[in-house]
């Protein structure tokens, strides 16, 4: 099979890795008779430089077109005093929006090899933990309506989080086959306790309970989930959650499975057409040293594979290699704690040696 993909590398790290990833599906597509065809496109800080807007409209089109999307980062600071609707994470939601993304998933597992990265004490991660994150990425609060105006007290800024019914049962649906596909057990986070928009989605979450008997659903308040992520993160499985308690909490997860470079995720709507990117920023510091941690991105090309090709051996494939290449003590710059380290290109190297 063909498979053409389109590139947005972005800014700081965002290449290499991309670079990384793209050499290690040329690798699985050799192995297995698949072609990849790789055409980049402009997105974040480099398209503001290049054209003046973080995301060009040539980017939208060429996104559509393609079978699917891997991107790298966006931001720097180069770029971090531009008004809020010309940042370069603007383009970011731009593009989530414009594929009608509204699914994101951020699987965080602790990987044995890593286990001596956890920052948690070993009693409380001696079994390991897999959570899947099913974050709502294209509505809530950074999508609701938003503004500045002139209050009692001078100026005042807000933004609001709204949202609907269909938005709210599409993406619990997923959620539940998700669960339904894994150990059976969601957990939907809100803050019901306060929010109107949490009650409507608790509310909703739980109308639909009854197409899953095999699913167990419960709830959980955000605050006592950022608790519980590191006083027991065996107790979760598939959690479902709005964009922005998703976006915090997937950092947060990101964080116990030891380093952050190493978080796939992909963001998913109706077609198989998806987009896939590491959830780590584009570390602005490292840019260009080599050093960077390629495997979030690694993983989240194998992730395309499985999601948007229905490519299941290759995809593990890729997730093996990687277990190997963990397994045998080779490390990046972020994981070496000072000592001996493979830089980007050769620890890509090692992976590919593994396909
Ligand atoms: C993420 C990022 C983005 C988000 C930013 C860069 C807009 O933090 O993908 O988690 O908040 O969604
Ligand atoms: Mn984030």
């Amino acid at each position: 099979m063909t498979y053409n993909i389109a590139l947005l590398k972005g800014d700081g790290i965002g290449p290499e890795i991309v670079d990384s990833a793209t050499r290690v599906l040329e690798a699985v597509g050799k192995k297995y008779g698949h072609v990849f065809n790789f055409t980049p496109y402009l997105i974040g800080g480099s398209a503001i430089d290049a054209t003046g807007m973080p995301l060009p409209e040539e980017t939208v089109k060429g996104c559509l077109a393609s079978d699917s999307v891997l991107l790298g980062a966006v931001g720097g600071p180069k770029w971090d005093t531009l008004p809020g609707n010309q940042r370069p994470e603007k383009a970011l939601l731009g593009i989530r929006a414009a594929m009608e993304l509204f699914t994101n998933l951020r699987p965080a597992k602790l990987y044995p090899a890593l286990k001596g990265e956890c920052p948690l004490r070993e009693d409380i991660v001696e079994n390991g933990f897999d959570i899947m994150i099913v974050r709502e990425l294209t509505g809530g609060i950074y999508f609701g309506e938003r503004g500045m105006r002139q209050g009692q007290y001078g100026e005042e800024a807000y933004d609001t989080e709204c949202y609907s019914r269909m938005e709210i049962e599409r993406i619990a649906k997923v959620a539940y086959e998700t669960a339904r596909k894994r150990r059976g057990n969601l957990i939907s986070i809100d803050k019901a306790n306060v929010l109107e928009s949490s009650r409507l989605w608790r509310k909703i979450v739980h109308e639909m309970e009854k197409d899953y008997p095999d699913v167990v659903c419960k709830d959980m308040l955000v605050d006592n989930a950022a608790m519980q992520l590191v006083r027991n993160p065996a107790q979760f499985d598939v959690i479902v959650t709005s964009n922005m308690f998703g976006d915090i909490l997937s950092d947060e997860a990101s964080q116990i499975t030891g380093s952050i470079g190493m978080l796939p995720s992909a963001s998913l709507g109706n077609t198989s057409r998806g987009l896939y990117e590491p959830i780590h920023g584009s570390a602005p510091d490292i840019a260009g040293k080599n050093i960077a941690n390629p495997i979030a991105t690694i993983l989240s090309g194998a992730m395309m594979l499985l999601y948007s090709f229905d490519l299941k051996a290759e995809s593990d494939a890729i997730v093996n290699a990687v277990d190997k290449v963990l397994a045998a003590g080779y490390r990046t710059a972020d994981l070496a704690h000072g000592g001996e380290y493979l830089t980007t290109t050769e620890i890509t190297d090692k992976i590919i040696e593994n396909i």
